[in-house]
């Protein structure tokens, strides 16, 4: 593991957090339906009372409505809350002033003066990566963003954002990525090992696989909207991940699927975020941590996941 700078020891620290996109999402998530503001209100502050105090949003969630409903229940908590948001890279923001002013616009929603980690939440197809991290390094340069991050970089994108702020001395903090036990191609492509090299974070989306390492979710029951079409190949052929997943929590004293799956990542090194809609989401999740599988229980889950084709 390199030397992990004092700036940015706050995510290390972090075992999991909790992942905003819900929180005003109509297209994926269905926001409106099932499940309402003070849901998550209550499911947040039931994660930061469960010691879960990083939550992890973007500019595009809900068109701003995540950030702006994070910025709402932070007023109504004394708890401190470790802010993550995203740049998104729109095509017409072509300069690298552009990532100030978008964290300017975020910081409104949030109510906050500074955010403790700002990441470029995907690589542009128009936008060569070093400019964007120049605006990264501003904004970590006039108080913005106590910490910079990216999301969704392989390893020579991650490797140019870091020679890139290396010149202004600024380490990068994260990277954020797919990772979960039906995608991990952030482990057998190296970048989770080379992350750990350079003491950078990896924080680890869509954790549960959207819902469908949690167990709940089966042909019979597939998830509603755009994760059935996504998914629906893979509901039989997970069940006896997800019984296992449901086994090994027995062992650990009535774990869930869930929390086992989440355990996972964290024995890996990993940051993981899981989503929640509601208070029992949020609780389950923050149950997550505190606590390791062991090595073996480990090896048999890296060995059921193995077994499964890979994810289309
Ligand atoms: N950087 C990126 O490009 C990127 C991309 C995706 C996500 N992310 C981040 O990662 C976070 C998490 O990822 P995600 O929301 O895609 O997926 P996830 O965390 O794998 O799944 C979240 C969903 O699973 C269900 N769920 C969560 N906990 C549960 C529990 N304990 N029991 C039963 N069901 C549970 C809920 O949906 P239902 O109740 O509807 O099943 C919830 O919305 C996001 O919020 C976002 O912050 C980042």
């Amino acid at each position: 593991m390199g030397e992990i700078p004092a700036s940015i020891q706050f995510l290390h620290d972090t075992e999991i957090g909790l992942g905003a996109w819900s929180w005003g999402d109509r297209v994926v998530w269905n926001y409106g339906k099932g499940y309402s503001d003070a849901d998550i209100e209550q499911g947040f502050r039931i994660a930061l009372e469960n010691g879960v105090h990083f939550v992890d949003t973007a500019e595009i969630y809900g068109n701003g409505r995540s950030e702006r409903l994070l910025g709402q229940f932070i007023k109504n908590t004394d708890q401190p809350v470790i802010v993550a948001t995203k740049f998104f890279p729109l095509p017409w923001r072509l300069t690298q002033k552009s990532v100030v002013q978008a964290l300017k616009a975020s910081l409104e929603r949030l109510g906050r003066e500074q955010v403790d980690l700002y990441q470029i939440h995907w690589p542009s197809p128009l936008v060569p990566i070093e400019r964007y991290v120049d605006g990264l390094a501003a904004a970590h340069r006039i108080g913005l963003a106590r910490a910079v991050g990216v999301s969704n970089y392989n390893k020579n994108q991650m490797q140019r954002a870091c020679t890139t702020l290396a010149k202004y001395d600024i380490p990068l903090a994260s990277n954020q990525v797919e990772y979960h036990l039906l995608n991990r191609n952030a482990e057998k492509n190296g970048l989770l090992a080379r992350c750990q090299e350079l003491g950078i974070r990896l924080i680890a989306y869509s954790p549960l696989a959207m819902g469908l390492l949690t167990g709940k979710y089966s042909q019979e029951n597939p998830p509603p909207g755009v994760r059935g079409g996504r998914y629906a190949g893979m509901l039989k052929e997970i069940q006896p991940l997800t019984r296992l997943l449901t086994n090994i929590g027995q062992e650990h004293g009535s774990k869930s699927a869930a929390q086992v799956a989440l355990n996972w990542l964290i024995c890996k090194g990993a940051l993981p975020i899981p989503g929640a809609k509601n208070v029992h989401q949020a609780e389950i999740n923050a149950g997550a941590a505190g606590w390791r599988l062991t090595p073996a229980q480990v090896q048999a889950l890296d060995e059921a996941s193995d077994k499964l084709s890979p994810e289309r």
